[in-house]
Parts: C-alpha cells; structure tokens; sequence
C-alpha cells in the first residue's frame, strides 16, 4: 500500500541556518512514526512542513497521492488533506470553555448561519465521554481548559483531531513535562488513533515513550534522516546509544 504522506527530498533554510537538507520519509497507513533527534535536528521544521505552518524551499510531498503544490499550502490546506498538528503548548486557550476550544474557527453552524452553541456543547460532550473516556464531574463541555491536567489536555486536542476526521496526525514532544500517570494518558490516545487506522508521527525526546508505541522510529541527524528503524529491530538501551552516536559526532 503507498504511504500516507511522502516527502522527497525536502530543504529548508532559515537565512543561513540550513534545517533541513534532503529529507525522504514515508509515513505508512495506520502506523506511529516517531520522529528523533538532537536539539536542532530539523524535527520541528519537518513537522511544520507537513502541517503547512513552513513552506519547503525545495522537494516534493505527497498527501494520500496528492501531490502538495506548495505555492497554496498552508494550515488550512494540510487539514483538508487530513493533517491535524497538536503542539506541545499553545493548542487550547486556557481560559475558554472546552466546547469553545474543539470547535474554534470550524464552527458548527444552525440552518440561518448562526454559530450553534447548543449543538457545539453536545458533541463535546460525547467527545470528553466517548472519544476520551473522561467521565469526572469536572469534566463537562462548560469546564475552562485551565481545569485539564496536562494529560487531559494534549488528549483533548487529539480528540479534536479525531473528531474532525484527521487521517494524520502530528505531534510535537506530546509528553515532555508530563507526569508518568499523564503522559501514559497520551500514549494511549495515540494508541487509539492508530487502532483506528490512522496515521501519527510522533516527535519526542523521551525514548521510552517512543519505544512503547512507535512502529518504526526515524533519527534525524543535522538536518537528515540518518536512519529509520521497526521496533522489532531495536532494543531500548540500542536507541539510546544510536542516538548518543548522532550527538557525538556533532561535536
Ligand atoms: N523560525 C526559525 N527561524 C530561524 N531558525 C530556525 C527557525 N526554526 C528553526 N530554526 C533553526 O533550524 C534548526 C532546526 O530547528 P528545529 O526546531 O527543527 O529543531 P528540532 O529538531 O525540533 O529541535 P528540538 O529538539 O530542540 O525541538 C535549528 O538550528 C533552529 O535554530
Ligand atoms: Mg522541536
């Protein structure tokens, strides 16, 4: 089956800082792809590609066999294609009600236009129990995001994703300063995505998490893919190292 999304060959210069420098990489149908490297490596800046928030200045993507013309691609065009990016921070306003939060700026909207509230707060509502399994007093479409823990958060915009039917979804560092109990909160979500058949590539620093969910894990070294391995290829304490090999040989 062909690959979900496949770039070619993808450079991007920042001024004179070169992120990144021929990248080829293949996201597969209904798997996590984690994504790991150096502080610098280009991860971002990849991810950003695909989400559209960056313009490549060379190479070529496919989407589900679209090829990507990068003179009208932006957030909005990468989400009609099914990308839907959840970032670390930033994704949810603190002070808004949840309901506001999952439907902003793709408003559900009454016969005469207007914006429905009614409607807006009842599928929020099967998204905290359904989607998210989040049954707690608290958590009702009226709550401010700023009651979520961190893990409830970064779930709440993944179920956004879903909920608008996302094919591909991206994650930056999902669980960096997230506690043990939260950031397995995370990880199982990403689960659910993929026994869902979609499709997830998974940025982070933190080995053990990738290990756990990731089917195949790609190592960006300055700007490249340096190498990609399936899970059953590699052990733990052998990524590490393998990482620590990449860091090294920057110095
Ligand atoms: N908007 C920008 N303007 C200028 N330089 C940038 C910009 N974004 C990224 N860079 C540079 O591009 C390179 C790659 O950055 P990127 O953020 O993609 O790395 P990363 O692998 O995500 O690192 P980290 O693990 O620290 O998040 C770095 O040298 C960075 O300083
Ligand atoms: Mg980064």
């Amino acid at each position: 089956m062909e690959p979900i999304v496949s770039m070619r060959g993808i450079t991007k210069s920042f001024g004179p800082v070169r992120a990144l420098e021929g990248v080829d990489l293949d996201l597969r149908r209904g798997e996590v792809l984690a994504l790991l490297g150096d502080n610098g490596a280009g991860k971002s800046t990849l991810i950003k590609i695909l989400s559209g928030l960056h313009v490549a200045d060379s190479g070529t993507m496919e989407i589900a066999g679209n090829p990507v013309d990068w003179k009208g691609y932006d957030v909005a065009a990468a989400r009609r294609l099914g990308v839907e990016t959840v970032y670390q921070e930033r994704s949810l306003g603190e002070k808004q009600p949840l309901w506001r939060n999952v439907f902003v700026g793709r408003h559900l909207k009454t016969k005469l236009g207007l914006i429905d509230a009614k409607r807006e707060k009842e599928e929020t509502r099967k998204l905290l129990a359904d989607v998210l399994g989040l049954k707690g007093a608290g958590l009702h479409p009226e709550a401010r995001v700023a009651t979520l823990s961190g893990g409830e958060r970064q779930g709440l915009a993944i179920a956004r994703a879903m909920y608008f039917d996302a094919t591909i979804i991206v994650l930056d560092e999902p669980t960096t300063a997230l506690g043990v109990g939260e950031a397995g909160k995370v990880l199982s979500f990403v689960e659910r995505l993929r026994d869902e058949g979609r499709s997830c590539l998974f940025v982070s620093h933190e080995l053990h998490h990738v290990h756990r969910i990731a089917d195949r894990m790609a190592l960006m070294e300055q700007g490249r893919i340096a190498s990609i391995f399936e899970r059953s290829e590699i052990g733990l304490k052998e990524l590490a190292e393998r990482l620590l090999l990449g860091h090294e040989g920057r110095r």
